[in-house]
């Protein structure tokens, strides 16, 4: 694969796929992790002397809702706040294009000299995106002379903007490229597929709501690892195929089945909780009873993951020499049920120099983040789902076969 190292293009047009699907309060980004990310890139293509076009999506555009909602929620995904922090962060002036195509566009474009920049309006406006239209990706590619996917996060879906534009431009011979971000993230995660003796024992930590959810990733992960440890609110579905009590814990019925094999399967490789914090009210409620328990009483859930449970994981995490984690281990946006996903973090941080050690993007990485043990981690990935399907399809994604 070429990257953007490899790249000849002074005075070129460059289309950057990005993902600036930041999150936004009010028109106020809370969290500008993604666009630092894509820093590296950027400048190493303006110090090549590119003219950058940078395209991404920003949350949601339901083209199949009533003319107004599809109104409201592109008034929601606007990408002008963005373009301002990133002229902050790379302190040249970015040129924000508020459509996504179009005479308005085309002039922003014709009129870019080397080394500047421009952000087009959110790629999602466009209601052929997601269908991947070939229209909407040849026209997007007539803009440029070359193409740099650095989308990490969104190199799971084969849109237009992430896999139509490379087609067409590969077919007409024009170079396409991945940016030093997915080079990094391909890396890191091809390490966690692609297992190697001396990274053995190679554990795994999977939490989240949802086992049907998982079901492909548990699947490849126990071929690959040694042992997958599961907390988080899926574990209630194992322990129930296990018999246990699990009161009114999140239980996925349709994967009941499912968990029961493959604990069979695993043969003692899945490691579940033995205990748990539970309450009796979800909701920060005033006088909600909390507390530890191993059998979950009716009327009661489980939120995180008890003491002896952060035990016996550290137990297996202590011994590893890969780690690849996911989901967090309980309700950690509640003050109350943050210890689990904590005690896993230290147990992870305490394997620093010693491991190789992931965290899988999503709601464990804010976790990381939050908690402060970002640079604890040997890689902290910036997709959530897209780091998940790289592992359940063996380090493939479309975003980045369609550049191989
Ligand atoms: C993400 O946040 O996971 C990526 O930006 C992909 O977003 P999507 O799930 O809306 O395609």
């Amino acid at each position: 694969m070429l990257t953007v190292k490899d790249l000849q293009v002074s005075g070129k047009r460059v289309i950057v796929r990005v993902d600036f699907n930041v999150p936004l309060k009010e028109g106020k980004i809370r969290d500008d992790n993604r666009i630092v990310a894509a820093l590296p890139t950027i400048k190493e293509l303006l110090a090549k002397g590119a003219k950058v076009i940078l395209l991404s999506h920003l949350g949601k555009v339901k083209h199949k809702e009533a003319p107004e909602v599809v109104e409201e929620q592109k008034k929601k995904n606007n990408l002008a706040p963005v373009a301002e922090r990133l002229a902050e962060l790379l302190g040249v002036k970015v040129t924000f294009v508020p459509v996504t195509r179009g005479e308005e566009l085309e002039k922003a474009v014709k009129e870019l000299r080397d080394g500047e920049v421009v952000l087009v309006q959110n790629t999602r406006y466009e209601k052929g995106e997601e269908k991947n239209d070939p229209e909407l990706g040849a026209y997007w590619a007539s803009l440029a002379d070359a193409f740099v996917m650095d989308a990490f996060g969104s190199a799971h879906r084969a849109h237009a903007s992430t896999f139509g534009i490379p087609e067409t431009l590969k077919k007409e011979g024009k170079p396409v490229a991945i940016g030093y971000l997915v080079e990094k993230e391909v890396s890191a995660l091809t390490r966690c597929v692609d297992v190697k003796k001396e990274d053995r024992p190679y554990v795994a930590i999977l939490g989240g709501l949802k086992v049907t959810d998982k079901i492909q990733v548990i699947d490849t992960l126990l071929k690959k690892c040694d042992y997958i440890i599961i907390g988080g609110a899926m574990s209630y579905t194992f322990k129930k195929a296990q018999g246990e009590e699990i009161g009114s814990s999140f239980l996925d019925e349709g994967a009941l089945d499912y968990a029961k094999k493959c604990l069979e399967e695993a043969k003692g490789r899945i490691i579940l909780p033995v205990d748990s914090v539970i309450t009796d009210s979800f909701e920060p409620v005033e006088g909600r009873k909390i507390s530890v328990a191993k059998a979950i009483p009716e009327g009661f859930e489980g939120v995180d993951i008890g003491p002896e449970s952060a035990k016996l994981f550290q137990g297996y995490i202590e011994k590893a020499k890969m780690v690849f984690w996911n989901g967090p281990m309980g309700v950690f946006e509640q003050e109350e049920f943050q210890a689990g996903t904590k005690a896993v973090c230290e147990s992870i941080r305490d394997l620093k120099g010693k491991a190789f050690t992931v965290c899988g993007g999503g709601d464990s990485a804010a976790a990381v983040k939050q908690f402060g043990y970002k640079a604890d981690f040997s890689h902290v990935s910036t997709g959530g789902g897209a780091s998940l399907e790289m592992i359940q399809n063996d380090g493939h994604l479309p975003g980045i076969d369609v550049i191989r």
